[in-house]
């Protein structure tokens, strides 16, 4: 199947780093001396770093100069990458490797898309940097999710026309970028939360054997 490609965003579809952004912003915004919930954590899906210490200092209403928020987010990242040099290929999350296998049986290319400029080290803790035929990660796009930018960049690494792409998605700011590249976007989550995608799967393990074969042939 040359003429379909898939897309993949990193961050909660592939491994469940989310957890790790929390406890890391959580870390900050107790420093700071306000409260961050698992919820709030929601917002920041999917959204670069720099947008989401804004949206956090919106929440903990706490204004600071550049040069202290440049500080912040060095501190994260500090934080975070504790956490993800601890990472193995036990963190893959389920479903994500006999996927990648059904696509290179089908001879489907796969590239990755993600916001994170941590991308390929997390695909090197993990072990499954070698699979993708291309990484479009934080360090290569000037517009952020849900800019279509990553996605369009990834089409161009696949050699396909976007309407020829799959996105897996798990962030709204990822669906809507997929959307606007007029891909094919694939909700990987809640479906309530990821309504705008064209198709919806709780977790990797529910897409059909016949997805790529027939359902987005059809
Ligand atoms: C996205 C995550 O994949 O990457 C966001 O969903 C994160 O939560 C963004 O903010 C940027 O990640 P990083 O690793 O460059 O800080
Ligand atoms: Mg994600």
């Amino acid at each position: 199947m040359n003429n379909t490609g898939v897309i993949f965003d990193l961050d909660g579809v592939i491994v469940d780093t989310a957890k790790y952004h929390y406890l890391a912003w959580k870390n900050l915004a107790d420093n700071l001396g306000f409260e961050f919930t698992e919820t709030h954590n929601e917002l920041l899906k999917g959204v670069s770093r720099v947008r989401s210490l804004e949206i956090l200092l919106d929440i903990g209403k706490v204004d600071l100069s550049e040069d202290k928020k440049r500080d912040i987010l060095v501190a994260k990242n500090e934080d975070y990458l504790k956490y993800i040099y601890k990472m193995g290929a036990n963190e893959i999350l389920p479903g994500v490797e006999n996927l990648l296998n059904t696509l290179d049986a089908l001879g489907i290319k796969y590239v990755l898309g993600s916001a994170s400029k941590n991308a390929p080290l997390i695909l090197n803790q993990v072990g499954l940097f070698d699979r993708f035929r291309g990484i479009v990660d934080g360090n290569s796009v000037s517009k952020a999710k849900p800019d279509p930018e990553v996605f369009l960049i990834g089409a161009e690494k696949l050699n396909l026309k976007p309407e020829c792409c799959v996105v897996f998605e798990d962030a709204i700011a990822g669906i809507e970028a997929a959307n606007k590249a007029n891909m094919i976007s694939v909700g990987v989550g809640d479906d309530n939360t990821l309504s705008d995608a064209d198709f919806n799967f709780k977790n990797l393990t529910e897409i059909p054997h016949n997805f790529f074969t027939e359902v987005i042939s059809a």
